[in-house]
């Protein structure tokens, strides 16, 4: 379990389902600071508890947005990525990771800020979330250079998960949308097996593709790694979502195109897959492609 959400106030109608969308978050941020096996649990509270924690832990009597209590402590200087041995201490074996500590977000305070800034309520929690997973591995922003640094990689993991900062960028309906125009362009006279793709890249561009099939049938490109070939070529270097659909299917990529697509996306990236007609699930790149080899495991850093 990546993150123990506790609800110390009713849980929202419109909220139901945030665990899911919370553990892209987290794994998102710990792909970007290169941390495996860590968790940390988030608890969503009232402003009357949050008051009291600012108040009796910093003494400071007011209720603020998110509070961050790690558990490890980081010499100075250093976050979580290079202490290793001391996440190791923090094995929790009831969340079967190590426990980087606790997130307390002030639900009315994040319903307000999401007003205030034109976005949903989800996307508030996530970015709160990131916020606080950044704390949690050591991060602090005390002087403008460390501010700036822990921004940017909120941002990087933020884009990961398709949560980029411009307003518009395109939801999984719109990204399955385009999925399905690509599908029309589909070359498949051997299997009939129509596939689209469209792949938002983390600078918020979109980028279409369909597969297209050979005589020797095994020269044949897949939609997805037609997509990805179409945004390279256009310079982009870093994916924050792929839509994929199949006409008669639902179209899983194949064991090639995840491994592609992991060169250029962090495994918090949402792989939504459908059937035409049919709707769509979102799996994380992480669920279709687990331990898979990364750049980094290579120390390439890719990124645009
Ligand atoms: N196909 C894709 O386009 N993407 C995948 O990841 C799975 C397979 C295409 C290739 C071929 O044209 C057809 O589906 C049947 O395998």
């Amino acid at each position: 379990m990546t993150i123990d959400l506790q609800w110390a106030c009713p849980v929202p109608d419109d909220l139901t389902d945030l665990q899911p969308m919370l553990e892209r978050v987290a794994l998102a941020c710990f792909d970007a600071e290169g941390v495996r096996g860590a968790g940390f649990c988030v608890r969503v509270v009232d402003e009357d508890e949050i008051r009291a924690l600012n108040r009796d832990m910093r003494g400071i009597d007011r209720p603020t947005d998110v509070l961050s209590f790690p558990t490890v402590s980081y010499p100075d200087g250093r976050t979580a990525r290079s202490c290793p041995k001391r996440l190791a201490r923090e094995y929790d074996p009831a969340m079967g990771c190590a426990n980087l500590g606790d997130c307390v977000i002030n639900l009315k305070q994040a319903r307000r800020q999401a007003a205030e800034y034109g976005h949903s309520l989800t996307r508030e929690l996530a970015y709160l979330t990131a916020h606080s997973a950044f704390h949690l591995m050591g991060y602090d922003h005390m002087n403008e250079e460390d501010k700036a640094n822990m921004r940017n990689m909120e941002e990087r993991a933020l884009e990961a998960v398709g949560i980029a900062r411009e307003a518009e960028t395109p939801s999984h309906d719109r990204l399955f949308e385009l999925a399905c125009e690509a599908m029309q362009n589909s070359y498949s006279p051997y299997s009939h097996f129509k596939v689209g793709a469209c792949i938002l890249t983390a600078d918020g561009r979109t980028f279409k593709g369909c597969n297209f099939e050979n005589a020797s049938y095994g020269a044949t490109i897949c939609a997805e790694r037609c997509a990805a070939a179409c945004a390279i070529a256009a310079g982009a270097r870093r994916f924050a979502a792929i839509a994929v659909v199949g006409s008669t299917a639902v179209a899983w990529p194949c064991g090639i195109c995840r491994q592609v697509l992991r060169e250029f996306s962090d495994t918090g990236m949402p792989v939504i897959v459908g059937q035409y007609g049919k709707g769509y699930t979102v799996k994380t790149l992480g669920e279709l492609l687990p331990e898979g080899l990364s750049p980094q495991d290579l120390g390439v850093d890719v990124d645009q």
